[in-house]
Order: C-alpha cells, then structure tokens, then sequence
C-alpha cells in the first residue's frame, strides 16, 4: 500500500464465490467459517481485498443473486457473527471486505415483491415495475430477459405484468420510485457500519429503464445460435442517461465512510463503460473493464483494446482489469495453461487495479459439467448455448485429497479434471507453478511503484509479441509477452536492463543488452537501467 493512494489504486483484488470457496460444515457448499479458515492463503498470495459474491438469504435460483432479505446472511453461509468474524479477521490480516449489492432486482420471496404483487392498491406496488398488458396476454414492450424469453411475467391475481431482466423469480426494482433508493442506501449504510470496505454493484447498467418503456430494436447483427438476448439492441432497457444520477447517489452513500469503494459491474463497450465515473468522476471508482475477458488471444488484438481502453479513460480516472470472474469460461480454458500464464503477467503488470478470480492463480481449468449436473438457471433455460456458468463454479482445490480438501461431503459441483497437480498444495511446493507465478508477479507489484502506480507507454506489438513500459518518476519496467506458441525475439538494443521475472520462473538477473530470445509463451519483466 502506498500513501496518499487510495488501497483500491494500489491493491489486488480478490473474487470468491463463498459457494465454491472453503466448506466448513461438510454440507457440501462453502461458507463464511470456511473464508475465515483461508484468510491466510490470501494474505500469503498478496491480495489486498476479497469481494465476495452475495452470502445474503436467497431462495438459490441464481445463487445468491436473488435476495430475499439484504441484511441478513443465508444459513447456508452461516450467521451474522460469522461475518462479524470474518470482517474482523480480514482487517487483522490486513484484507479489506468487499459485497455484492444487487439493487438492481429483489427475489421474488422478498417481502417487498411479496407486498408488492399483493394488490394494484399496496404501497409496495411502484416498488416494481407494473404494467398493463398491450392486448390480450401481449407484454407491454418486447424487451427480453437476458436469461431467455420475455422479460415480462404475468401476473394472475392483480392482472397485470412485472419486469425481470433476469428470472422471472428475480423481479426488477423500480428505481424511479425514491422510496426504493432510500432502501437501498439504507442497505448499504447497514454494511457499511458493519464495516465492509465497499461494494460491487451487480447489473450497473440495468439499474434504471426508459420511463416510456419504448421497443427495443432489433440487432441488424444478430446470427441464429447466438444468444436469443441478443437479437434486440437492449438501448431502452439498459444503460440509460438517467443511470448515472442513481450512481452518483450510490457514490454519495459510500463517500459518508472514510476510505470505502464503488466497483460496478458493466458489460459495456470502452466508450460507454467509462461514462460510469460519472461527471467529474462522482460515479463509481471502477466501472469494471471486462475487455479482457473476450479478448481476441493476439499481440494486436490486445494492445488495440488496451489502448481503446486508455484513450477513452475520462481525466484522472483509475483503470482495472479483470481476467474472469463467476459469469465467464475460466481463462485457462479460453487460451490454454501456457498462455494462462502470460495472461496473468499481463493482469498483474497493466496500468489499473487487478482482480483475480478464485482458482485462476492455480491455473483451474473450466469444468465440463454433465447434463443430470447443471445448477445453473442460465443453461437450464437455454441448454446447448455453451452458456452454462456450473464449469467456472466448481469447488477450489486446496489439496489432492478427496474432494480437494474443500469439503468433507459431496461438493455442490464436481471438481473437474487434474487434480493432482491443480492443487494449492502441490503448487505452493512447486516453485514453478501457477500459484509461484502468481505470488511473485504480486509480490514484484507490491513492491515496485511502476508496476502499482506507474503510466503505461505502449512499445510494441508486432508478431506474437506484445510489449509495454510501466514507468514512475524515472523508474521503468519492461513487459515482453509471446501470446504465441513459437520461440521470438524481442530486439532489446535499446531497452539494457535485467530480467527481474520470466514466466518460467527460470531467468532472474539475466541481462538484456542486445537480443531477448523467448521461448513460446513466455514473457518477461525487466527492470531497465537507469532506473
Ligand atoms: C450479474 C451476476 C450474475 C447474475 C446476474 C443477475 O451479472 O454476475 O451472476 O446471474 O447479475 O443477478
């Protein structure tokens, strides 16, 4: 951490889904008492703060992501002084706490849909998005859920339809209603207090729709196979101009504690996604930038989105980047083990805070997940899409025991293949592995200004080779990465200086005067002379 610098600048963050991550009570799911047990993993591995996705009570159709109580915690997980436990544990070891906070829909068990759905007259009624039918059984608008079908569920009993951008067991809150912002300020203060270090916004973009609920219009792009979502342009119904009012809001109620963060989640192209600062940067402190989570795997491809990325960057605004998280295939799957490697020396040395996703710092491969096996709703509504999110879920493997010592009983999602050597053990033992890899490139950016803080100047990217300066106050730093398979050469003639860290873990203090000869998938960090 560095002073004057705001820990969410400076620091790594950490993703776990509580579901996948430590089960102590052998029911097979992870839990609050199992974080607390591998706090230490964290701290060791050089993490600054872990997010956890929501624990909150739920009725599970979206595992957490529909809540029926916002200030409680799901048995599953275990109780409030359990977090209590974990709060305090976390700061002692010197790890802020992160929530998911999903404002943007309720479960359809909360008791605010449950007043709301209960008749036209109830006070809850405007807490959600009620319509009328546009003609006999017609929905309002032809908006989709992103989850498959209408977005829109009739209701029998008040005759009318509510609005789900997702299930429709996941009813859309109405936040034109000022009732409904308070409440959920009110939610976040309640945390807040309780002394979590911020939140991650579920859904950002989805939080506020047109007041005319005007048709979406169809996607001139869209291909048959696709996502069925996708066939409209979602401009009414997401993304909105008034939405940066609500995150300016959101940004106020977070500005009332000292030292707290706003991450929002936003599937966004650059130049949309960096409106989320908000006017003079009143919005979220990191709109998440996911670019890199579909990006094309090549040297041009990746120094285009980086630079688009930068070059859209409102003034004085804070970059980050995410490899993967809950939603994606696993990174190790997308571009393969070796590359899996690159990537993470790419995460940890860009100009913008890092987040990992659990297991990725130990190369876990996405699971192949049988059909008797699929929990998540998303590929049960729309099987064979390659949309099923059960593969980048599975339990953390934590050792080569039974069950990868995350639990004592049969683990919600199977583990998946390899465990033996993907396994935070073994690879703890092996000073070439994943997790090796991981911990130095954290511990070089702890440690090193340029690589935390510093600009980033492109250098290169021509063949398979992508390269890049960090610099700060005189100091430099050198990235060269192969994204190919094949050997390349990087001519260094005019960047001397010394290897601090390969890939393969096998060059330290190698200089680089002339030519830097790199083997397929590998890259380098230098540390330049002069510096
Ligand atoms: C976000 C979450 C995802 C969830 C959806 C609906 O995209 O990351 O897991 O299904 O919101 O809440």
């Amino acid at each position: 951490m560095y002073e004057n610098t705001p820990w969410w600048k400076s620091g790594i963050l950490y993703q776990v889904y509580p579901r996948s991550f430590q089960d102590a009570n052998g029911d097979g799911i992870g839990d609050l008492p199992g974080i607390i047990e591998r706090l230490p993993y964290l701290a060791d591995l050089g993490a600054d703060a872990l997010w956890l996705s929501p624990i909150f009570p739920s009725p599970m159709e979206d595992f957490g992501y529909d809540i029926s109580d916002y200030t409680g915690i799901d048995p599953l997980f275990g109780t409030l002084e359990d977090f209590d436990a974990l709060v305090k544990a976390a700061h002692g070891q010197g790890l802020k706490v992160i929530l998911d906070l999903v404002p943007n829909h309720t479960s359809d068990q909360h008791p605010w849909f449950i007043e709301s759905r209960s008749s036209r007259e109830n006070p809850k009624r405007d807490w959600y998005i009620w319509r009328d039918e546009r003609g006999e059984g017609v929905p309002p608008n032809n908006w989709l859920s992103e989850f498959g079908g209408s977005s829109w569920e009739f209701d029998q009993a008040t005759g009318q339809f509510y609005y789900h951008a997702f299930l429709r067991s996941q009813p859309d809150l109405n936040w034109r209603n000022p009732q409904v912002r308070k409440a959920i300020h009110d939610v976040m203060r309640f945390w807040l207090r309780r002394g979590v270090d911020g939140f991650r916004v579920d859904v950002m973009w989805h939080l506020i729709k047109d007041e005319q609920l005007r048709d979406n219009p169809a996607n001139p792009d869209y291909v048959p196979g696709q996502q069925p979502y996708q066939q409209l342009l979602p401009i009414y119904s997401t993304d909105r101009p008034e939405v940066h009012d609500v995150v300016a809001e959101l940004r106020r109620v977070v500005e009332e504690f000292n030292d707290r963060v706003l991450i929002g989640e936003i599937y966004l192209p650059p130049e949309k996604l960096v409106a989320y600062y908000g006017q003079n940067l009143a919005g979220a402190h990191l709109p998440f930038n996911f670019s890199l989570i579909s990006a094309p795997w090549n040297a041009q491809g990746i120094a285009r989105l980086i630079n688009d990325y930068e070059a859209a960057l409102p003034r004085g605004a804070w970059p980050n980047w995410v490899l993967g998280n809950h939603d994606r295939p696993r990174i190790a799957s997308r571009i393969g083990d070796d590359q899996a490697r690159v990537a993470a020396m790419l995460l940890l040395t860009l100009r913008g805070t890092p987040t990992l996703y659990y297991g990725d710092e130990i190369g876990m491969p996405q699971a192949e997940i049988a059909p008797d096996q699929v929990r998540d709703p998303w590929e049960r509504n729309l099987p064979g899409l390659g949309l099923g999110r059960d593969g980048c879920r599975t339990p953390m493997r934590w050792d080569s025991t039974r069950h990868g010592g995350f639990s004592t009983g049969e683990p919600w999602l199977p583990l998946g293949p390899n465990l033996t050597l993907c396994n935070a053990t073994a690879q703890a033992d092996n000073p070439a592995s994943m997790l090796s890899l991981y911990c130095a490139l954290t511990a070089l950016r702890r440690a090193m200004p340029e690589l935390a803080l510093g600009d980033y100047k492109p250098v290169e990217a021509t063949g398979d080779l992508l390269a890049y300066v960090r610099e700060y106050r005189g100091q430099r730093v050198l990235i060269i990465l192969n994204v190919g398979c094949a050997p390349d050469s990087f001519d260094a003639s005019r960047w001397p200086g010394r290897i601090l860290l390969s890939t393969f873990m096998d060059r330290e203090g190698e200089l680089t005067d002339s030519t830097v000869a790199l083997r397929g998938s590998e890259g380098v960090i230098v540390r330049l002379q002069g510096a």
